[in-house]
């Protein structure tokens, strides 16, 4: 079975991106190993504070991210990170090729339950004007060069793309490698499995009810045919499921509050996910544009997502268009 790095060189990586992808497998290594350890590790829990994003913070939370911070800036290659768990860039190398904007534990508060957890990543590069503030990431995801998510779960997996299809590597524990295990993964373009938190379907706009009104009603409605429902609640998780078998992911613009419409970041979930999706022939949209062409203006900017099987998509942004 083939090495994480020896697929990259295979595949024409440059050296600098190898190596800050070399940088990601060391930190996926350290952050699975403290998950996990559990409450061996005495890191379950909420600390006193809160992150930017006015959610509760768990320990391992902060871990996580200190460990990513310190191994990426540690790379020469590395010009700044943007975290979830930072409010600000972090500098690294001034000669430095790439940024690198991540989540370090999406879905964590899965952490107290024992469940599935993850890191997302995507790597840009650094634009022309290298200005060292947040506006070199202010990028369009098509830019990025590569994108991936690490999932601890029952095994460890690095889900990987370099702009040449989607590879999935697991991490063998007994020599501490990532080995390659799928490759060139391809969503089916039709589906019969949703992915939504259906909590919130009376703040959605009528077009997301009419659509999901339509899943639920299965062969007795204008659909003609059964579908069924999983949440996992991570991001990281939900969205493996659909690369792996299939499916449709959504967490849409809901009315809670008109400040925030919608939950999910655009630089370290929806950009990453979105080309990994699109790199397995998916669709990742945001109810007005696709994911990848959204210029950003804020780091921890928030995004409608709805992706994965083609034509349910599309089905679903069918909907949207005819409610409006
Ligand atoms: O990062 C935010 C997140 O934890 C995602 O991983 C997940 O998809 C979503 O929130 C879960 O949301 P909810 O709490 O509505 O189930
Ligand atoms: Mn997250």
């Amino acid at each position: 079975m083939q090495r994480l790095i020896p697929t990259l060189r295979q595949d024409q990586v440059d050296e600098a991106l190898i190596s800050v992808i070399h940088s990601l497998q060391i930190t996926a290594k350290e952050i699975s190993f403290r998950v996990g350890q559990g409450d061996l590790a005495g890191v379950l829990g909420s600390t006193l504070s809160e992150n930017i994003q006015g959610e509760t913070q768990k320990k391992l939370d902060i871990l996580s991210n200190q460990l990513i911070k310190d191994i990426l800036l540690e790379c020469g290659h590395v010009r700044a990170v943007a975290s979830e768990e930072e409010e600000g860039i972090v500098l690294g190398h001034e000669n430095g090729e790439y940024l690198i904007a991540f989540d370090p534990l999406d879905g964590s508060s899965n952490i107290d339950i024992n469940s599935m957890v993850g890191t997302i990543f995507s790597i840009l590069p650094v634009p022309e004007n290298n200005s060292g503030t947040a506006d070199m990431f202010l990028q369009p995801g098509r830019n990025q060069v590569a994108a991936g998510y690490i999932l601890y779960g029952p095994s460890i997996m690095m889900a990987l793309t370099t702009g040449k299809g989607v590879k999935i590597f697991t991490l063998d524990q007994t020599v501490g490698e990532f080995l390659l295990t799928k490759r060139d993964l391809a969503i089916a373009p039709d589906t019969s499995e949703f992915a939504i938190n259906i909590s919130n379907y009376r703040h959605w706009q009528e077009g997301m009810q009419l659509y999901v009104d339509d899943l639920l009603a299965g062969t007795s409605g204008q659909r003609s045919k059964n579908f069924n429902m999983r949440w996992v609640a991570a991001m990281v998780a939900d969205v493996h499921r659909v690369l792996i078998r299939g499916g449709i992911f959504l967490y849409p613009w809901d009315a809670r509050s008109i400040d925030k419409p919608y939950k999910l970041r655009l630089m370290y979930e929806g950009n990453p996910m979105a080309m990994l999706v699109e790199q397995a022939g998916g669709l990742a949209h945001s109810g007005d544009m696709a994911i990848l062409d959204i210029q950003p203006t804020d780091i921890h900017q928030r995004v409608g997502i709805i992706l994965g099987a083609r034509n349910e998509v599309n089905a679903c942004l069918g909907y949207l268009k005819a409610s409006q």
